[in-house]
């Protein structure tokens, strides 16, 4: 609830003009404001309370003031908080002014992956079943998937086992059991699924190609009939 809530107040407020330290504060103030901690702030040794990613940065782009967000931006807000010792983690897009067409139909596409990943969570088939099915859908759009980096376990730590990769192969990784709650988080790459790590801030990934990248995250329970959608 919290999560959606600042991805709500977000979506409310992001314009050109702004900068990304702004969209740290809606974050900060709407958790503390529902009695929530932002699961970021702190974790190992991160600075601020989200994580604000832009175009070509893949993810943990660290927000900051003189970042500032222009017309055809595609920014990817990623969420966490924690509530009575539980974790919960969901990031969405947020497209800036006039997108252009390629950038919008990669953020549609990422999402499309997500609700693929949603309809392979079924119970009792491998977690592998589920992370080929939305790499799939991203290779049918000439897109590549992320492999260094990907979903977790999510509840009572912040990354929990199982590692959730998108790039897995059929029939492999960990038996989807009722109970299990973990992340889907696709990062979809426009051009080379190659990344490195920012040398100064030692956090925010970038494509090798400086094309975008976008990504959307769910977090999921595993039922005994299907799945059930904890935050989006
Ligand atoms: N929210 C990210 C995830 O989806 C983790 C961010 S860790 C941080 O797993 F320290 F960069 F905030
Ligand atoms: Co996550």
């Amino acid at each position: 609830m919290i999560n959606r809530a600042c991805l709500d107040a977000v979506a409310d407020a992001i314009h050109a003009g702004m900068n990304t330290q702004e969209i740290d504060d809606i974050v900060y103030d709407t958790t503390l404001s529902m009695g929530g901690i932002p699961a970021d702030l702190h974790y190992e040794g991160y600075p601020k309370s989200v994580c604000t990613s832009v175009n070509e940065e893949v993810c943990h782009g660290i927000p900051d003031e003189n970042r500032i967000l222009q017309d055809g931006d595609i920014v990817n807000v990623d969420c966490s908080t924690i509530l009575n010792g539980f974790f919960s983690d969901s990031s969405r897009m947020y497209m800036i002014g006039e997108v252009s067409e390629d950038k919008k139909k990669l953020v549609q596409v990422t999402k499309e992956c997500v609700e693929i990943g949603i309809k392979a969570t079924v119970p009792w088939t491998c977690i592998g079943d589920m992370g080929h099915a939305v790499h799939q859908h991203a290779l049918d759009n000439g897109y590549t998937v992320v492999r260094e980096i990907g979903g977790h376990g999510c509840g009572i730590e912040f990354h929990e086992d199982p590692f959730v990769s998108y790039v897995a192969k059929p029939g492999t990784g960990m038996l989807m059991v009722p109970g299990l709650v973990f992340t889907i988080e696709p990062m979809v790459n426009m051009g080379t699924d190659e990344i490195y790590e920012d040398a100064d801030n030692g956090w925010t990934i970038y494509t090798a190609d400086g094309k975008p990248s976008a990504q959307w995250e769910v977090q999921i329970l595993v039922t005994e009939t299907g799945n059930e959608i904890l935050t989006w």
